[in-house]
């Protein structure tokens, strides 16, 4: 198994609506696929995670790559994994513009981050807290 994790940016601003459409579509194909993990939106920016079988994945993100809602995907992180950090979720998301998120515990030391390649250039080890924060709450 490997993880696969990247940045994009949307290409116009999204509403919660059209964001629940991408996420309805994920869970559904990504069950059937055995991949599991998290997407993040802050500012316009995605951060997805994407947890499962190599050839799965990379095939997963070749589609999510050519898809006209966001542009500019760049790969942060690509590494075998013995086990799964998202197991429990087909897909999991946060909204990071949202008022509830912004209280979360933790959440304060990311209030000025962005989700870029830049913000992500010096190490993944902030990308990591971030995405165990949404995991663990
Ligand atoms: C930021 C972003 C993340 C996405 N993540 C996934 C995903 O995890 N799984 C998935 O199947 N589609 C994902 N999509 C949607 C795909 O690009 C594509 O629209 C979808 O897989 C098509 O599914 P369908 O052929 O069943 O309609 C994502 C799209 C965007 C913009």
């Amino acid at each position: 198994m490997i993880n696969l994790i990247y940045v994009s940016s949307a290409v116009k601003t999204f509403n919660e609506a059209e964001l629940l459409e991408i996420l309805k579509v994920s869970r559904e194909n990504n069950s059937k696929q055995h991949i599991t993990g998290m997407l993040l939106f802050k500012d316009g920016n995605f951060l997805q995670v994407l947890e499962g079988e190599e050839a799965e994945v990379m095939k997963l993100y070749e589609v999510i790559c050519l898809d006209p809602r966001h542009r500019g995907a760049n790969i942060i992180e690509k590494s075998k994994i013995v086990k799964r950090q998202f197991g429990d979720w087909s897909m999991g998301f946060r909204n990071l513009n949202d008022d509830a998120v912004k209280s979360l515990p933790g959440f304060s030391q990311f209030m000025n981050k962005s989700l870029t390649l830049e913000e992500f250039s010096g190490g993944l080890n902030s990308c990591y807290e971030l995405l165990n924060l949404f995991r663990d709450n």
